[in-house]
């Protein structure tokens, strides 16, 4: 039998990679926490009918991509391809409108789209989003697109480019539709048979088409940012002004589109000169809440793609590394591993290779696994109530005393590991 691997699109991340995102994550929580931001966990399933309602029914995520499957009592489920639905759908099952007026969350977790998988483009991926709930200021626009920049920044990923268009709230939508049906009537016969099927049921949705001959035709055709009304140019006029005086650089877009239909306003992308697909993206939906059975309540929100934006950050910092014990003899492991346990609760990091193999193994096994620091302890060091700590890049051996252990090993552990990263 072969062996087992990971789902297609699917993958393991090791702790080595994990190290990058863990890094990250701190400086996130650190950062959305100083903007007023509030975790929220959602489950990974919801019902189907949430993704077809919010998403919509014609976008590829919902037609192409959702895992779905029934449940034991015949609930048609799907694993979630986005987090905004699930905030929402929480928002408005909690009533948390009812306790703040305006809420800010963010979400870290997996996602799941069907996607055919290349290169950052996976079927399991990573996102980080926030959402703001209840303001229709454009200043609340602005806030999420600086907070976005910021991670960016946070990932020490300084070019990213901020790409910004507005879809228009539903009136201007509505007013666009007729005008590109209108103007694509003519040129029905040169689209693919699933934008001949979107001319009819939602014709927005044809941006999102990868064929090129559909793309040519829609590139000519009168872009949405030009016939849209009065208050959602001055809503994104509003937005771009701030941003440039913010000094966040954000560049027009005309033909930016969003792949999910709830959008009603601004929308951004960012992207970086390495990628071609975004790294995060994001927008205005100021009918979701009340289209999922809510209040009349404005949003914004975006989402990170963790997957893209790990890969594009260098691990600057590297942890303090892990001292890795062993023990020459039964009598020796048994003092050891007090000894162990009383360094932990001083805060160093111990890992133990509890087998009995000669020091020499030992040894060669730690510089296979680039130890840096080797804490040995045997009869002659217990007979003497002390141990040895080994510098694995100097070869330097130390012999400590077992009651001076902590603090010894702190000072030779920090001021070496430094002058050795040099
Ligand atoms: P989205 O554009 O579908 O928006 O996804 C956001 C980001 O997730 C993308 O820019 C990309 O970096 C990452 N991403 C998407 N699909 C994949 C994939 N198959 N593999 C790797 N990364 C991927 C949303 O999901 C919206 N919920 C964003 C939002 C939040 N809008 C308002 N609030």
């Amino acid at each position: 039998m072969e062996g087992y691997q990971a789902p297609r699109g699917m993958r393991d991340i090791f702790p080595e990679e994990l190290e990058t995102w863990q890094e990250f994550e701190e400086q996130a929580r650190s950062l959305l926490t100083r903007y007023g931001y509030q975790e929220i966990r959602t489950p990974l399933v919801e019902e189907k009918s949430l993704f077809e309602r919010s998403v919509g029914q014609d976008t590829d995520i919902v037609m192409k991509e959702m895992y779905t499957f029934l449940d034991r009592k015949g609930r048609n489920l799907a694993l979630r391809p986005e987090g905004t639905a699930s905030v929402v759908r929480a928002y408005i099952q909690s009533q948390y409108y009812q306790r703040k007026k305006i809420s800010r969350f963010w979400y870290e977790g997996p996602m799941f789209r069907y996607d055919r998988p290349q290169k950052g483009r996976y079927r399991q991926f990573y996102q980080l989003g926030v959402e703001i709930l209840g303001g229709k200021d454009p200043y609340f626009d602005v806030e999420a697109i600086s907070l976005l920049r910021e991670l960016v920044v946070a990932a020490e990923v300084s070019d990213a480019q901020i790409h910004l268009n507005s879809l228009g709230c539903p009136a201007c939508q509505q007013n666009y539709r007729e005008i590109l049906r209108t103007f694509l009537r003519s040129n029905e016969v040169r689209f693919c048979q699933d934008c001949q099927r979107r001319l009819q049921s939602n014709i927005l949705r044809i941006f999102d088409c990868k064929n090129a001959q559909c793309a040519e035709v829609v590139r000519v055709s009168p872009p949405l940012i030009d016939k849209l009304c009065t208050s959602c140019l001055a809503h994104l006029q509003a937005v771009k002004e701030a941003l440039d005086n913010l000094g966040v650089p954000v560049k027009i877009d005309q033909w930016l589109v969003r792949g999910l239909d709830y959008y009603t306003g601004p929308v951004f992308e960012a992207f970086v000169s390495q990628e071609t697909n975004a790294i995060a993206a994001g927008g205005r939906y100021d009918t979701l809440v009340s289209s999922l059975g809510g209040p009349n309540l404005p949003a914004v929100g975006f989402a990170i793609g963790l997957d893209r934006l790990m890969t594009l950050k260098d691990s600057r910092t590297h942890r303090a590394s892990v001292i890795r014990a062993f023990f020459l003899g039964g009598r020796a492991k048994s003092v050891g591993i007090s000894l162990i346990d009383n360094l932990r609760r001083l805060g160093l990091a111990v890992e133990v290779d509890y087998e009995d193999r000669p020091l020499k193994t030992h040894l060669q096994i730690a510089h296979r696994e680039k130890i840096q620091w080797c804490l040995i302890m045997g009869e002659n060091e217990i007979a003497q109530q002390k141990f040895l700590l080994k510098n694995m890049e100097t070869r330097h051996q130390y012999t400590i005393a077992l009651n001076e252990a902590g603090q010894k090993i702190r000072e030779l552990t920090c001021s070496e590991t430094a002058s050795v990263g040099k």
